[in-house]
């Protein structure tokens, strides 16, 4: 069978994707381009109303192309499925299977059973009472050198505007012996950099799934295993972050300095309304001491523009944290209303003209910050773990290559010699691009 995966929304949706697409493998199935594909699944990102629409107008092209090829039908997952359920199967005809975040372990047996069973259609909507393992599915040779390992389901935090906790359930942690067992097994496999993955990755342990283990320690034990080059965690809830946490990026020479800490707004009265139980204040201190014990570290962060109530003064003051902590990067979104959470019922929405000005204000920012952060890596030597072949080869230069320097940002240089995928290679910063830096191999 082959079968076609388009993904959308976080790196947890990417990592379900990529494990469907190992299993699917791994029972004889292949992976196809769209054009030469007999299944077609989705995975959906809720998390603006932006992202739902996309899924609709694919469906719709979908449809057109099942419409004459009666072999060719459509399965719809992640948060989007979570959230429309069943009513895809009246709106969609072609769409013979549905499963949320909860269902991704049953896909495979699923997608067997339906391609077996022409009159059949599936669900898989319940969600689970604790962490649902998967089968351990081997990677293919030449696999990326990095890896995602899930260290958790679901998000407690019901922040006003999300719809995460309602479309990923409640928070479920998985046990760490599972947890280091996977990394164990992607480090043998060649694996060099693991990236641990959660909705609010700092309260792992913390909910009924918890075996007493915590994110610090959980931290600690994947830092020190033998052989592992680069430690990366994501996504960080600023409420949640531990001393031990900040502490561990000057304790283990593995753990990467960069880090991704969503601040939303930087008005104590927003922050209020979107229930996030921080304050600019106890953010910014967080951000000093992580500069203490790591002053080179990288910095990113989420922002919504435009919640409802956000008066000019309170962006400036996002605006002011914004100028204040110089993030490196920063991913800035317009406020969208999600059906069913809280803000949505607020009544003092934010004309869009207004929103619009808001970001383009941010972004414009932000573009400066981060020409000014690649700008400061021009002459220094940084280890780049190699990801693959770089598209921007200049003519002149022989084959270019593609990685992340520590901190995460992306560096292309040049080398004659052999493929260089999956090397931890010294380069030297040479020119700073729009989103990217350009060095030169340095062996010195
Ligand atoms: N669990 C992560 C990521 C959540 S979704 C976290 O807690 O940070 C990623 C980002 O999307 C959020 O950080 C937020 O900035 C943005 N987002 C979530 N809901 C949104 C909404 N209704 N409108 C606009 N942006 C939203
Ligand atoms: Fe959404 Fe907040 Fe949970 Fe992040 S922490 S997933 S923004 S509810
Ligand atoms: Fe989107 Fe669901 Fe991730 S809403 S951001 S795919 S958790």
């Amino acid at each position: 069978m082959k079968f076609h995966i388009f993904t959308f929304g976080c790196q947890m949706n990417v990592c379900d994707s990529d494990w469907i697409e190992r299993a699917l493998i791994a029972r004889g199935w292949e992976s196809a381009s769209e054009s030469g594909a007999q299944i077609f699944l989705i995975n959906t990102c809720s998390v603006r109303d932006k992202p739902e629409q996309k899924v609709y107008s694919l469906l719709g092209r979908l449809r057109n192309y099942c419409r004459n090829r009666p072999e060719t039908w459509v399965g719809v997952g992640g948060c989007v499925a979570q959230q429309i359920g069943r009513d895809f199967w009246r709106r969609f005809p072609e769409v013979r299977l549905i499963f949320g975040p909860d269902g991704v372990a049953s896909v495979p047996d699923s997608l067997e059973r339906l391609q077996a069973q022409p009159d059949l259609r599936i669900s898989l909507l319940d969600f689970e009472d604790s962490y649902l393992e998967r089968d351990a599915v081997p990677r293919a040779g030449g696999a990326a050198p990095q890896a995602f390992v899930n260290i958790m389901q679901g998000c407690d935090n019901f922040c006003t505007y999300c719809i995460v906790p309602y479309t990923r359930g409640r928070q479920k942690s998985r046990p760490s012996v599972r947890i280091i067992q996977e990394c164990r097994d992607l480090i043998d496999s060649g694996v060099q950099e693991i990236t641990l993955l959660g909705q609010n990755v700092n309260s792992y342990g913390l909910d009924a799934g918890g075996d007493g283990t915590g994110f610090a320690e959980l931290l600690e034990q994947v830092c020190t295993l033998p052989g592992l080059k680069r430690v990366r965690f994501t996504t960080s809830h600023p409420k949640d972050i531990a001393p031990d946490v900040i502490e561990a990026f000057s304790r283990f020479p593995a753990l990467c300095p960069g880090l991704h800490l969503p601040f939303q707004s930087g008005s104590n009265r927003i922050l209020k309304r979107m229930n996030r139980k921080y304050t600019r204040e106890s953010y910014l201190e967080i951000i000093q001491g992580l500069r203490r014990v790591r002053p080179d570290i990288a910095l990113s962060t989420d922002i919504i523009v435009g919640f409802p109530g956000e008066f000019d003064a309170d962006f400036r003051q996002t605006l002011e944290v914004m100028q204040e902590v110089g993030f490196d990067n920063s991913f800035s979104f317009k406020y969208s209303d999600r059906p069913g959470v809280r803000a949505a019922s607020f009544q003092d929405k934010i004309p869009e003209a207004d929103k619009s000005l808001r970001l383009s204000l941010l972004q414009k920012e932000q573009d400066r910050l981060t020409q000014k952060s690649l700008q400061g890596l021009v002459g220094r030597r940084l280890e780049v773990l190699v990801e693959g072949p770089s598209p921007k080869t200049p003519p002149d230069r022989g084959t270019s290559w593609k990685g992340r320097e520590p901190g995460g940002r992306i560096v292309n240089f040049s080398d004659s010699g052999q493929d260089l995928t999956g090397e931890l290679i010294p380069v030297k910063i040479v020119d700073a691009k729009k989103h990217s830096v350009f060095g030169e191999v340095d062996n010195t």
